[in-house]
């Protein structure tokens, strides 16, 4: 059989991916622009900015990618994109991009979830991974874990009922002064912190519940901020704000586990990334006998080729969208 080349693209905050990918699993170019510098001075996101930016970064990305692939437009079989969920600015001037270059080129459109793009964002370095497996989703926007029964069949068990994980370690990192985005700046400094320094709430949502919640540990730590802040080490507030996090993770991972009888456990997300969170589930991996599948650290945060990896299994089974597919900032899975 021929190959299959497909161009994703992802634009839906504030990174602009294009990506490359052979037979979904082979990443021939994966090019990410960030505006994430600029968003810095402001303390997050702003929207207006994150999509102005975008409409700066798409054609010089989509270039490079290009460029770097090897490769010309004449080679490419299908361009997907994400078309939500995220924000609507951001979303169309990747979906304007992705229908412009479908009609230019004469080739299918294909709109991916961008939820389905972090699921699937292991499968350019396991290349035996398949569905079914358990899919770990955390990322500034989303907490999912996820049953994968095959591409597209979703079984979603557990969502958070209030901040993302991501969220949570961004406004963090906000109130503490420290930067954006929040999740790398604490990783490194937990380092050279005590997880077990102070002991922040763990959410109970209930006995065999699966769902997340994160702005109760938010809360506590400002609170705990103003009232005894000052007499302990920012690196051990921060070490300590993590494991409350990865605790509440761990646990929920089990009982999904415990609960599905899944062997695998695939992650995805911004959040993926976390070194510390890394290495405590690689021992609960150990532990209970599941095999556990990361992506690596450029896969990790929003990027196309995850999207050309999606768009591959719509590919194969004919599923297309037509020029009139529009954003939806709250599409769910
Ligand atoms: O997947 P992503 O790029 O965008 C969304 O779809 O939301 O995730 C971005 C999120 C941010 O909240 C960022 O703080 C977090 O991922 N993140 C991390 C790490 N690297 C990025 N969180 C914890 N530890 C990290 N090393
Ligand atoms: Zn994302």
């Amino acid at each position: 059989m021929s190959d299959i080349v497909i161009l994703g693209i992802e634009t839906s905050c504030d990174e602009t991916g294009i990506g490359i990918v052979k037979n979904g699993r082979e990443v021939l170019a994966n090019i990410i622009s960030s505006s994430s510098d600029i968003q810095k001075q402001f303390g997050g996101i702003v929207p207006e900015v994150a999509a102005r930016k975008q409409l700066e970064f798409i054609l010089p990305t989509l270039d490079m990618a290009i460029k770097s692939s090897g490769l010309s437009y004449g080679d490419i079989d299908a361009i997907s994109v994400s078309y939500g969920p995220g924000l609507e600015g951001s979303l169309l001037v990747g979906l304007i991009a992705a229908k412009t270059l479908s009609f230019l080129l004469k080739k299918p459109l294909i709109g991916v979830n961008h939820l389905e793009g972090h699921i699937f964002s292991t499968f350019s370095t396991y290349l035996d991974l398949t569905p079914p497996f358990l899919s770990l989703l955390i990322s500034g926007g989303h907490t999912m874990l996820v049953l994968v029964k095959d591409y597209g069949v979703y079984d979603v068990l557990g969502d958070t009922l209030d901040d993302a994980v991501g969220e949570a370690f961004d406004k963090v990192a906000k109130l503490l002064g420290l930067g954006y985005p929040g999740g790398p700046i604490i990783d490194k400094m937990a380092k050279k912190g005590n997880p077990e320094a102070i002991r922040f709430p763990r959410a109970n949502t209930g006995k065999d519940s699966l769902d997340f919640s994160f702005s109760g540990l938010k809360t506590a730590v400002r609170v705990f901020m103003e009232k005894e802040g000052k007499n302990h080490k920012i690196e051990d507030i921060v070490a300590s704000f993590q494991e409350a996090v990865i605790d509440a993770i761990i646990v929920r991972v089990r009982r999904a586990i415990e609960k599905t009888k899944e062997t695998k456990l695939v992650l995805g997300g911004g959040v993926s990334a976390n070194s510390r969170l890394r290495k405590r589930l690689k021992s609960l991996s150990r532990d209970m006998g599941f095999e556990l599948y990361l992506p690596p650290l450029n896969m990790c945060t929003d990027n196309g080729a995850m999207i050309g990896i999606v768009g591959y299994y719509y590919f194969k089974k004919g599923i297309f969208s037509d020029l009139s597919l529009d954003v939806k900032s709250s599409l769910s899975l």
